[in-house]
């Protein structure tokens, strides 16, 4: 079972096998302009990404939908996110950013005035500082708990799904409370409402997610067949990435703050984490001269292949001369930390603009 609110490694080949999640890298070739995740392999999965390529060719409406629970500090992970919706946004579609106040709430125990703070301190300050343009028309950014057409269309699913459903989905037993339970039902809210007429009608949706989120996905796949008739809903597509790894080799979490930089950490704090990561150099110099290092396993090489180097060719280069012995992990540190502290000495003062249109965003 996966666990939308635990943690646990995962083994994304076996995902992909076990829970009909198809490869990503089939759609690669049919799109003109692929995102720099989705060229790399990044992004591994999707289901029914089809329809979104479809629509992209030819110019028709879609939406994307994807949340944020606002229950913590964001991290450099997820950027990802964020560098997907700015691709979408390019990409003609409608986008809808759900704060996930009701599950901060009920599986978390973050009250509503603490949520709406670190909405608009973090996740909304950060979107805007990553480059998503917030006030565009386009774009929807609203809290669950605030969104009466979703709070409704979540009552009304609920009709037709049951306890022992979201028992088999979820784990939940008889001491899970109610409001937990519920907190699925307002994220497959968040997923159809697009589709509601009010909203456009119905439109091929697609959920960008890392893959925890994934039993979500397939609960909200069989509500939208289940109220095809009522609503035509067209089943949503999503698409998967991978977890960025943290600092110390696990997963990266805002939770273990060892593991994790943050995007309001100050550059200085950011090189200086940078360089504690975990490496997949050898014991010696003499063996990695021999050897090679392993960028497969190597947080210094994932910083640059998810965050910090655009060009392909560059960063081929890097994973050759990794894998030969001709860089040692000391300069490679060293020049991947100048990046980081470059990225974030510019990143910084974006949040600072940002700030000051955050507080708005909510109210537009
Ligand atoms: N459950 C998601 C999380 O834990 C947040 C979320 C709420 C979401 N609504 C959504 C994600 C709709 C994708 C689509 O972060
Ligand atoms: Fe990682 Fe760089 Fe060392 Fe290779 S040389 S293992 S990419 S730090």
């Amino acid at each position: 079972m996966i666990d939308p609110w635990g943690s646990s490694s995962l083994d994304y080949e076996r995902l992909v096998q076990q829970f009909g999640i198809k490869p990503f890298k089939d759609m690669v070739n049919d799109l003109e302009t692929p995102h720099w995740l989705m060229r790399r392999g990044i992004i591994f999965g999707q289901r029914d990404y089809g329809r979104i390529l479809k629509a992209i060719r030819e110019k028709k409406d879609f939406a994307v939908v994807t949340g944020m629970m606002p229950s913590g500090k964001m991290h450099i992970g997820h950027k990802m996110i964020v560098d997907q919706l700015v691709w979408y946004d390019d990409h003609g579609a409608d986008i809808y950013i759900p704060i996930a106040d009701m599950e901060s709430y009920s599986a978390r125990g973050v009250d509503f005035e603490t949520a709406k703070e670190l909405a608009i301190n973090e996740y909304i300050t950060n979107y805007l500082a990553l480059g998503l343009n917030l006030e565009k028309k386009n774009i929807h950014v609203y809290l669950q708990s605030k969104n009466p057409a979703v709070e409704d269309l979540a009552y009304i699913l609920g009709k037709r799904v049951n306890f022992n459903e979201m028992k088999a989905i979820y784990g939940f037993n008889g001491s899970t409370n109610i409001a937990h339970m519920y907190a699925p039902l307002i994220q497959v809210a968040d997923i159809l409402h697009p589709q509601l007429e009010e909203f456009g009608g119905p439109k091929p949706t697609v959920v960008p997610v890392g893959v925890d989120q994934d039993p979500h996905i397939r609960l909200t796949r069989d509500i939208s067949d289940r109220f095809k008739s009522q609503f035509h809903f067209i089943s949503p597509s999503s698409t998967y990435h991978r977890f960025i790894t943290g600092l110390t080799g696990g997963k990266m979490s805002s939770s273990k703050p060892k593991t994790a930089i943050f995007l309001s950490d100050s550059p200085e704090v950011a090189k200086n984490k940078i360089k504690t990561a975990k490496t997949g150099g050898r014991e010696s110099l003499q063996e990695q001269k021999e050897l090679g290092g392993v960028p497969e396993d190597c947080v210094i090489y994932e910083m640059l292949l998810y965050h910090l180097i655009d060009s392909d060719k560059e960063l081929t280069e890097i994973y050759h001369n990794c894998k030969n012995g001709t860089i040692m992990c000391g300069e490679c540190k060293n020049s991947t930390a100048e990046h980081l502290l470059k990225f974030f000495e510019e990143f910084s003062k974006k949040r600072e603009k940002a700030k000051k249109i955050a507080v708005n965003i909510l109210d537009k």
